[in-house]
C-alpha cells in the first residue's frame, strides 16, 4: 500500500527556510531554553532540561515520517481506521555532542538502531574531515534521524549528510534534529540539501568570530559532559 503524504506535523516551515521547522515557540519552551542558556545552570539541570527539549524534538521529527493506513479492532469490538509508520528508522549521532541525543531517541523508539559519525576539522585544509563512522549496514533502506544539538556554520552536518548519501541514503529520507541553529548554518545546509528536513528548537541571532552561536548556550559538549 502506498504511503500517505506527510501530513501529520502541525508546524509550518520557518521563514525563509522552506525545509526548516521550529518547535512551537511557546512560553514553556522558552523557559526551558532560558535554563539551558544560563551560564549559572548546573550540569545536572543542563542535562535534565536539555533532555526535555530533545524529547520534544524527537517527537516532532517522527511527525515528519510517512504513515500508511492501518485498521485495528478495539476492545469494544469496534473497528478503528488508523495509521502506522511506513518503513524503518535509525538514528545517527554526530559525535560527540550528538551522542547526548541518543537516549531521547531510544525513549521514544525502543530498540532503534543507532549509528555514529565523528567529524573533525582537518588541521591542514581547515575543512571538516571524517574520522570515524559506524552505520547500520541496511541504512540505505531506512529513514535517518541525524542528531546534532548545535548547528553553527553547518560544516559537520553537511559532511555527515554527504557520508549518509555515499551510503545510499536518500536526502528526503534524512531528518536533521537540532536544539539551536544559527541562520548562517541553516542557509548553507538547506541550500545544499533542499529535500532534507531540519527540525530545530530555536533559531538564534548568528555566529561570533569563533563560530559560536549567539546568544547560544556555549559549548554543548562541555556543559553536558564536564563538571
Ligand atoms: N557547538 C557548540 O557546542 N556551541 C556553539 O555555539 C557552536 C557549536
Amino acid at each position: 500500500m502506498a504511503a500517505t503524504a506527510v501530513k501529520t506535523s502541525q508546524i509550518t516551515p520557518a521563514a525563509p527556510f522552506p525545509s526548516v521547522f521550529t518547535l512551537p515557540q511557546t512560553a514553556q519552551l522558552e523557559a526551558l531554553y532560558t535554563i539551558i542558556r544560563d551560564k549559572t545552570t548546573s550540569r545536572g539541570d543542563f542535562i535534565f532540561y536539555s533532555n526535555r527539549i530533545i524529547r520534544l524534538l524527537v517527537e516532532e521529527g517522527l511527525n515528519h515520517l510517512p504513515v500508511v493506513p492501518k485498521a485495528v479492532e478495539t476492545p469494544t469490538g469496534s473497528k478503528y481506521e488508523g495509521v502506522s509508520f511506513e518503513g524503518r528508522i535509525c538514528g545517527v549521532s554526530i559525535l560527540r555532542a550528538g551522542e547526548a541525543m541518543e537516549a531521547g531517541l531510544r525513549e521514544v523508539c525502543r530498540s532503534v538502531r543507532i549509528g555514529k559519525i565523528l567529524i573533525q576539522r582537518d588541521e591542514e585544509t581547515a575543512l571538516p574531515k571524517l574520522f570515524y563512522s559506524k552505520l547500520p549496514e541496511d541504512i540505505a533502506s531506512r529513514y535517518v534521524l541525524l542528531l546534532d544539538p548545535m548547528l553553527a556554520t553547518g560544516g559537520s552536518a553537511m559532511k555527515a549528510v554527504e557520508i549518509l548519501k555515499e551510503h545510499g541514503v536518500l536526502e528526503e529520507r534524512i531528518i536533521f534534529i537540532n536544539l539551536v541553529a544559527a541562520p548562517e548554518g541553516l542557509k548553507a545546509f538547506s541550500t545544499k540539501f533542499p529535500a532534507l528536513r531540519v527540525i530545530t528548537g530555536w533559531i538564534d541571532k548568528g555566529l561570533n568570530e569563533k563560530a559560536y552561536i549567539i546568544p547560544g548556550l556555549g559549548d554543548f559538549g562541555e556543559r553536558r559532559y564536564c563538571e
